[in-house]
């Protein structure tokens, strides 16, 4: 359970961190999906990281200085609408629920927003994000601006708040740590299950790749996911060699790899999770080769994964090992150093080896500093490690290999002394998943 204690301290880092001024923090929009239908509402990461407060229509007020300020604004209690769409807080308990210095109604925003921008000197907002708040956010600046002759002033300046909550979201507090263990391990449960049926139904005509996708859902949901993190990716056979392939409709068959990149979201924080497997439950010679090259390429990235390495260095590790198999399978020509420089790996390799995690499945915070240096892993950071090898039919291709595409994800933990594995419990050797699909795990 969120406290509202760490609510609180990671609100007071922001406006120790803001020094002065102001910052407004609205939540993400309702969006209809067709007619009178919404899309499954998803609460804006930023507002919910300083908030924990899940409802749509709300907005945060900071407001930093000698008397520091934390101001919701959400819906009225409105026992009508609540019979129809279900609880609202109000702002009355609101307040004393998350914690907050006052809260108020949505209805006195436009009124009460130009009086707390006034005299403030910079305004912390996420400009462009939104047009449609950008507009409202002009306009209060605007009624500032009509009071110049008053003596009151509007801010000059406007700093893209998310700057400064992005620093806080990389290091994930033992509270996230805790909800992204479990993110990781329903969602490691969730591809072990999809294994196991496709070997018990790896001998049907016309299994599709969306009912392996049924399988992983109903193992998100029934733990207590609230969704996929993600659109979820399940490709047979070629399809695995299209880095956002989502159609999820093909036929499964027999002799072809299923790649599999899903992950579900648990009280706001993903878990992304790819592992790729024989549809008859045992690897091809062409594809064991392969899918060891990679997975022995992201047992390096993740042991290069450690405090005090850089950003680039799991990167870095995987194109050590994957070249040096691309080569000796006369994928590519050359020598090692030869290929890294010249690129030619990119035709099977041509996405980078992980990215942040967390609240977004590609989470918020920079990944060099402002010298153009990879940042330096930290304890607490959550990040992907995830190679692969796409190998599309080409002249220069070997054919045993054409149409085999493979990828091997992991959510890695930086702890003080190396990493966690957060999605360990998915299995991933090939001796692992043969059993696993042979029914005998
Ligand atoms: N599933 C998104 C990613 O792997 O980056
Ligand atoms: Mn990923
Ligand atoms: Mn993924």
């Amino acid at each position: 359970m969120l406290k509202i204690k760490e609510l609180q301290q990671r609100r007071q880092t922001l406006l120790t961190s803001m020094g002065e001024g102001i910052a407004i923090i609205p939540t993400a929009n309702e969006v209809i999906r067709n007619r009178d239908s919404h899309y499954p509402y998803r609460f804006d990461s930023y507002f919910y990281y300083l908030t924990g407060f899940t409802e749509p229509e709300s907005l945060l007020v900071l407001i930093a200085g000698a008397q520091p300020q934390s101001v919701l604004f959400c819906r009225d209690k409105d026992i009508e609408r609540e019979i129809w769409d279900g609880f609202r807080f109000g702002p009355e308990a609101a307040k004393t629920q998350f914690g907050f210095d006052a809260a108020y109604s949505m209805q006195q925003l436009d009124e009460m927003l130009p009086k707390l921008l006034s005299n403030q000197a910079k305004l912390f907002y996420s400009l462009g994000a939104d047009t449609a708040w950008d507009a409202r956010v002009t306009g209060w600046l605007n009624k500032v601006k009509d009071l110049a002759r008053t003596g009151v002033s509007a801010p000059e300046v406007i700093l893209d708040v998310r700057q400064l909550v992005d620093k806080q979201r990389l290091i994930k507090s033992p509270y996230e740590q805790a909800t992204m263990r479990l993110s990781g391990n329903i969602a490691a449960e969730a591809h072990n299950r999809a294994m196991r049926f496709v070997g018990l139904n790896s001998a049907k005509q016309n299994l599709h790749e969306y009912e392996v996708e049924a399988e992983f859902l109903h193992e998100f949901y029934k733990n207590g996911a609230q969704a996929p993190a993600y659109t979820s990716i399940v490709a047979g056979g070629a399809n695995a060699c299209t880095l956002h392939y989502n159609a999820n409709n093909c036929v499964l068959n027999d002799g072809d790899l299923l790649l599999i990149d899903a992950g579900c979201e648990l009280d706001g924080y993903a878990s992304d999770i790819t592992r790729t497997f024989p549809v008859n439950g045992k690897f091809s010679a062409a594809q064991k080769d392969l899918y060891q090259l990679v997975l022995n390429a992201q047992l390096e990235a993740i042991a290069a994964a450690k405090t005090g390495h850089h950003w680039n260095a799991s990167h870095e590790a995987a194109l050590d090992v994957l070249v040096q198999g691309f080569i000796d399978f006369k994928l590519c020509k050359g020598s090692k150093d030869e290929v890294l420089e010249n690129g030619g790996y990119r035709q099977f390799y041509m996405h980078r080896t992980g990215h942040w995690l967390g609240l977004d499945v590609h989470d918020a915070g920079d990944y060099k500093d402002k010298q153009g240096n990879w940042s330096v892993l930290e304890a607490g950071n959550v990040l992907t490690v995830e190679p692969g090898c796409y190998v599309r039919p080409a002249d220069n291709v070997p054919e045993h290999f054409w149409n085999i595409g493979i990828r091997i994800e992991d959510d890695v933990l930086i702890t003080q002394t190396g990493n966690e594995v957060l999605t360990k419990n998915a299995v991933k050797s090939v001796v692992d998943i043969e059993n696993l699909m042979a029914g005998h795990a």
